[in-house]
């Protein structure tokens, strides 16, 4: 049941508006509460009155009520949703959700959201193929909004292709699982380390590694999508992850991220160590620049803590502990090695020789080693499909209630 839960469906300018009605429906019958607000453009493909009359609640599609003179604010709208919902989306909101545009009321209310926010596109298939798309759907899905991708067939313009709306029935289903996830992974409490160290050897200068921290962060999405509770220790990167599902400590030092780690262990059901975490720190943090002249060509480092390695010492039995394993040689004998050494459940193995794998690429490929020595080899693809795959894997062959 969807009891209690309200969701916003914005509406925007295409014939495939007609199918909504019928995901009101089955919103509504579900217990939902629905607001639906249009663009002005989406009421010349289905009248608010028949939208009104299924969500019981009047349409908005502008900022003031012709009747009284009152003010839809916006941002009490953000507030009020449990999730947004735009669809379908035509590639002209698409594109000022993209760069912000706020000329209606359906994308004020987006930009004060606070909730998660689903878009399923729909327009024709030369449309859809369009860069300038592709690239915007890139940068929603950057905002953390989440695709739902539009299906193959016959389109309103008479040609076949991707571009049609999802059938109302699987966007139901996608929102039911968005708001009451069926994974035994709901309400489970994650903590993810991710991204590189930083240590400093003077005040401009440190020692770092390739790491981008985007496995991490892929990681920590795919959890929420299953109900979970995220926190990311976060080292420094060039990504901006604004999920509100999710909880950041960004951290810069080993040291900070073992702070931040062990601070949150104990009430973590399940532990990811995806970050790159410096195995050495300089044993003196230089005041000032080191200047080439005084010919200091050597720093003094000392090791840091091996934070994985802690825990592992100190788990319970009602924890998963799971690491990453970077290698450039004897790649599964060395995980192997880490994953008993270490006292993890799962190791997650990179390869530096696989092409498009490792830190600066958003593709990898990885194993899957678990302690009772089960190997499963994941493709090269996407880091978020990996992580997707991984959290799966997670859920189905070592979650326990
Ligand atoms: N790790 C950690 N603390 C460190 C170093 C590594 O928690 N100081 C974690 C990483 O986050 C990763 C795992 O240990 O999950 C393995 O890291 P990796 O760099 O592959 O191995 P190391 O144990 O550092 O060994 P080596 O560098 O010799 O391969």
């Amino acid at each position: 049941m969807l009891k209690g839960k309200k969701i916003i469906i914005g509406i925007t300018g295409s014939i495939a508006a007609y199918k909504i009605p019928l995901l009101i429906r089955l919103l509504k019958k579900e217990g939902a509460e629905v607001q639906i607000v249009m663009t002005p453009f989406a009421t010349e493909f289905v009248t608010p009155l028949t939208l009104s009359t299924l969500s019981e609640k009047p349409v908005l599609t502008d900022f003031f009520d012709k009747g009284d003179g009152s003010w839809h604010s916006h941002v009490n709208l953000g507030l009020w949703a449990d999730l947004i919902l735009v669809a379908p989306l035509s590639a002209n909101t698409m594109a000022k959700m993209a760069t912000g545009i706020a000329d209606n009321l359906l994308l004020t209310v987006l930009l004060s959201a606070k909730c998660p926010v689903y878009f399923a596109p729909a327009m024709d298939l030369d449309m859809y193929k369009h860069p300038s798309t592709k690239k915007n759907i890139h940068t929603l899905e950057k905002f953390g909004y989440s695709l739902i991708e539009p299906t193959e067939g016959e389109l309103a313009s008479g040609l076949r292709g991707f571009g049609r709306l999802e059938e109302p029935e699987n966007i139901f289903s996608i929102l039911k699982n968005a708001l009451i996830p069926d994974s035994a992974l709901r309400g489970k409490s994650i903590l993810i380390s991710a991204g590189p160290t930083y240590e400093p050897i003077d005040p401009v200068r440190f020692l770092g590694n390739r790491s981008s921290g985007l496995m991490g962060i892929e990681l920590a999405k795919a959890f929420v999508k299953r109900g979970a509770i995220v926190k990311l220790v976060l080292g420094p990167t060039k990504y901006e992850l604004t999920n509100p599902s999710i909880s950041i400590e960004n951290v810069i030092t080993a040291a900070e991220m073992h702070q931040a780690i062990t601070s949150s262990f104990t009430d973590a059901d399940i532990t990811i160590m995806a970050a790159a975490v410096a195995d050495f720190t300089p044993k003196e943090i230089q005041k000032e620049k080191i200047k080439k002249a005084a010919g200091k060509n050597s720093i003094h480092l000392k090791p840091t803590i091996d934070i994985l390695k802690e825990l592992g010492s100190k788990k319970t039995n009602k924890q998963l502990l799971i690491g990453f394993s970077l290698e450039t040689e004897n790649e599964k004998e060395n995980a192997i090695k880490k994953l008993k050494s270490k006292n993890l459940d799962l190791i997650i193995l990179n390869s530096l020789n696989d092409k498009g794998a490792g830190f600066e690429f958003e593709t990898n490929k990885v194993s899957l080693i678990s302690n009772h020595n089960k190997i499963i080899e994941i493709p090269l693809k996407l880091k978020s499909e990996i992580a997707k795959d991984i959290v799966t894997y997670i859920e189905e062959e070592l979650i326990f209630e």
